[in-house]
């Protein structure tokens, strides 16, 4: 059963057809979505999303296929005319023709169009039904109190970090003003019926720094990529209910039968006995990615109108109500055959107001250190010491946080307080929180010297803004090239320009995070991770080993500066291999994520949540993310041509031991046992291309962007230049009691491949403060 809303019929018709359908849509989410402060009339954003969306349809995103899409050039060329007034045309061409090749590289047999830059840059069987047990979770209503319920040690762990991040999400609403955040949080916690709020903030457009709540980067619709408000998305979702409405998750597969148990597919597809790792890139990479997501999205989960966590299970017996979602997992596995699962908070725009149920993005979209400075006012004040532009610091590095009890229920420990509440969840994510946190300080103590005259706000606004220019540089020429191919990165657009500015700023592109790359793309990351955490000494030799599962939320391992602490798990991390990016997750996190250490079966499986959170947000399949990659989806049970082409034979068998039909393959499934098309890219093409997109809508929709020109917001050309010459490897230097290190940080130097030798941290340039 098709639900309503899913336009099949567009899926196979011309780009045009698309085109019009979804202007019309859209034309209804602007009349009550925009906002127009600064002058601007809807006209003028009709105009720009009528670009945004032609452009899309030539790329075939959305709901178009992309090979039946005629050439629209000469139409895109005539809308961008029409609609643009404030970019500059080679600026909208360049990014285009970024986007087009993109694209191009995804298809089967495509390659990079020859308008690439080539430059270089400064751094581097049988079908199957839906377990008969997952009915249990949608039947008769059991009255079950909550207070009566046993607890569950895991789940109370992972609704504590839920809690945590509903904190988050509250923290996050209050810079906003009254009665928008009474509206939210009315809609996350009562279920009350809102709407894509448009909130009315009045923005500077002479402001020379970002808002604390990512509000004012777009002038024209100034709540994009705010902190509150709702993920975008790639694709429309494709929930269970007859109306599409998101009432139920996506349940059911394409012959109406239930979709397999999550615990099934991890079983048949993430599971594995040995554990390989890269032979390339090291732990450093790993934990650097789940930092850039902690800076890009938080997703807050249903709360009960007490403001209470909610349980969905009682022992083995599924909870049923409205913001439950739990499934069963086979006898013996876990301490309980139901694994909890809340669902993630609604917009509010349902059931009333008629459109999908959408998630919230608690922090900012923006690639701006949030997960450092927090994403509202309130959460910098905490975290400043108001002098010196200096922010709290301990003598493990970050300082406490008393208020957070996920660490004492966890490990009798205190957890650590940062601009994202998740940053106890491993010690090797709390190191990347020290590095920048510290650099931060280091920072501003150096302003302080070369503009004596510079008060605590100017110096924190300053040290603030040149470093998020120097982490978004890491991120776009170390990390992303790492991930997804240098060669690749550059052909995109992704990569820097090796000196001086750009020019593609374009405030017609939606910069907030999409809902399937929080929820399946970027979660790739889940499958670099490994079963240990160590300390190196001096020689970058281990020292000491524990489990992972015994340091979630366990903020010892850092406190312990005589075995672990912050610089012997940083060279650890910096020197040895993370697991290979392919189908299988460490038994760490998938069968003994936040364990009990009490009760060893008292855990979650993290593949398993993976793929109900896809379902929970109506994330289409597989197949229908290939197509908006440009490639064909995958109509056989065959890696030949027809069929999944992307993946080894062995991985198809398995997908269908547990799918009942090729277009019910989820996502995060089918997308992260794709193998990689090049050898120096980690993610297969899938990912690559929806994180790709991801990461070219943060940059040039981002009108902070350190690359851009801009004599308000942006920096000059000596100070550009400063930036470009810094690495994530003099980060560590500096931060770290460390004297050499790699300067490409995230390639292993035990790698035979590519013999990075450790330098002299002295070699790394260090900013030069005089210039700012
Ligand atoms: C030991 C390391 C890690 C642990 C314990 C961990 C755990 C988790 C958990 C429990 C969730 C929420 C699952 C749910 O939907 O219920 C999550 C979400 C997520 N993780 Fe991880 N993760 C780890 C590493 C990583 C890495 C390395 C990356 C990427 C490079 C990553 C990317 C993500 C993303 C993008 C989300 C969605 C966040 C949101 O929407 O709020 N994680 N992770």
């Amino acid at each position: 059963m098709a639900p309503y809303g899913r336009n099949d019929k567009n899926d196979r018709s011309n780009g045009f057809v698309c085109i019009y359908s979804k202007l019309k849509q859209n034309y209804g989410v602007y009349t009550h979505q925009g906002n127009y402060q600064i002058g601007e009339s809807p006209r003028r954003e009709q105009l720009g999303e009528m670009r945004f969306l032609l452009i899309s349809a030539l790329l075939g995103l959305y709901t178009c296929n992309a090979q039946s899409i005629p050439n629209l050039d000469s139409l895109i060329d005539d809308a961008v005319d029409e609609a643009i007034t404030d970019t500059p045309k080679a600026s909208t061409q360049e990014i285009n023709t970024n986007f087009r090749n993109l694209i191009r590289s995804s298809r089967p047999g495509g390659s990079i169009g020859p308008t690439a830059p080539q430059q270089s840059t400064t751094s581097t069987g049988v079908p199957r039904r839906g377990s008969t047990r997952r009915a249990n979770l949608f039947g008769r209503r059991r009255p079950i109190r909550q207070q009566d319920l046993p607890a569950s040690r895991a789940a109370t762990l992972t609704e504590k970090t839920a809690a945590n991040v509903q904190n988050r999400s509250r923290a996050a609403l209050s810079a906003l003003n009254d009665n928008v955040k009474e509206r939210i949080s009315n809609a996350v916690r009562k279920r009350e019926p809102d709407i894509f709020v448009p909130i009315t903030v009045s923005c500077n457009p002479f402001d020379k720094y970002r808002k604390q709540d990512g509000t004012c980067n777009n002038l024209f619709r100034t709540n994009m990529g705010a902190a509150g408000t709702p993920q975008s998305r790639f694709l429309s979702p494709e929930y269970g209910d007859p109306w599409n409405l998101g009432y139920y998750p996506r349940t059911r597969g394409k012959d109406g039968s239930l979709l397999p148990n999550p615990r099934r597919i991890s079983n048949a597809v993430f599971r594995s006995l040995s554990s390989p790792k890269s032979n390339k890139f090291n732990v450093a990479m790993t934990h650097f990615g789940q930092f850039v997501d902690h800076d890009v999205i938080a997703t807050p989960i249903e709360i009960d109108t007490d403001g209470t966590d909610i349980e969905c299970c009682n022992g083995n017996f599924p909870i049923i109500r409205p913001e439950c979602f739990p499934f069963s997992t086979p006898p013996g596995e876990f301490l309980y055959t139901c694994m909890n699962f809340v669902r993630s908070a609604p917009t509010g725009t349902f059931p009333f107001y008629p459109g999908p149920r959408q998630q919230l993005n608690a922090i900012t979209s923006w690639l701006d250190l949030s997960s450092v400075y927090g994403s509202s006012d309130e959460e910098l004040n905490v975290l400043s010491t108001g002098s010196d532009g200096l922010l709290k610091t301990s003598s493990s590095g970050l300082p406490d946080n008393p208020d957070d009890d996920s660490c004492a229920d966890a490990f009798n420990s205190v957890c650590f307080n940062a601009g994202d509440h998740r940053n106890s969840e491993v010690p090797l994510l709390t190191v990347m929180h020290i590095l920048f946190l510290r650099e931060h300080n280091r920072i501003a103590t150096k302003l302080k010297v070369s503009h004596p005259g510079w008060n605590n706000d100017k110096l924190l606004n300053e040290a603030r803004k040149i470093l998020t220019g120097v982490y978004q540089h890491i991120v776009y020429n170390e990390f992303l090239p790492d991930l997804l191919g240098f060669d690749w990165s550059i052909a995109v657009g992704l990569m820097s320009q090796p000196q001086g500015h750009t020019n593609l700023y374009s405030s017609f592109l939606d910069g907030s995070t999409r809902n399937a790359f929080g929820a399946a793309a970027f979660r790739m990351g889940h499958s670099l991770v490994g079963n240990s955490v160590g300390a190196s000494n001096s020689l970058f030799n281990e020292i000491q080993s524990k489990k992972l599962h015994e340091t979630f939320f366990n903020t010892e391992t850092i406190r312990d500066s005589a075995h672990f602490g912050p610089t012997r798990i940083g060279r650890w991390m910096s020197s040895n291999f993370n697991r290979e990016m392919d189908r299988f997750l460490s038994e760490e996190v998938r069968d003994h994520l936040f364990q009990d250490e009490n009760n060893p079966l008292d855990a979650l499986d993290l593949g398993a949540l993976n793929i109900q959170r896809g379902r929970d947000h109506g994330l289409p399949g597989y197949n229908r993310f290939r197509q908006f990659c440009g490639r064909f989806p995958a109509a056989f049970w065959t890696n030949t041509p027809g069929g999944f082409v992307d993946h080894d034979a062995d991985t198809v068998t398995r997908l269908q031991s547990v799918y009942g039909n090729v277009d019910d393959v989820d996502l995060f499934v089918g997308a992260l046992s794709e193998r990689p098309e090049s050898p120096d890219t980690v993610v297969g093409p899938t990912f690559r291309c929806l994180i790709a997109v991801q990461f070219l809508y943060y940059k040039y929709a981002d009108r902070f962007f350190y690359e851009h020109f801009s004599p308000t917001t942006g920096f000059s050309l000596a100070q550009v230049n400063d930036i470009k010459k810094q690495t994530l490897a003099g980060i560590y230097c500096r931060n770290l009691n460390i004297n050499k290190i790699q300067p490409k940080i995230f390639l292993n130097p035990d790698n035979t491949e590519d013999p990075t030798n450790r330098i002299d941290c002295s070699n790394l340039p260090d900013l030069n403060f005089y210039l700012y």
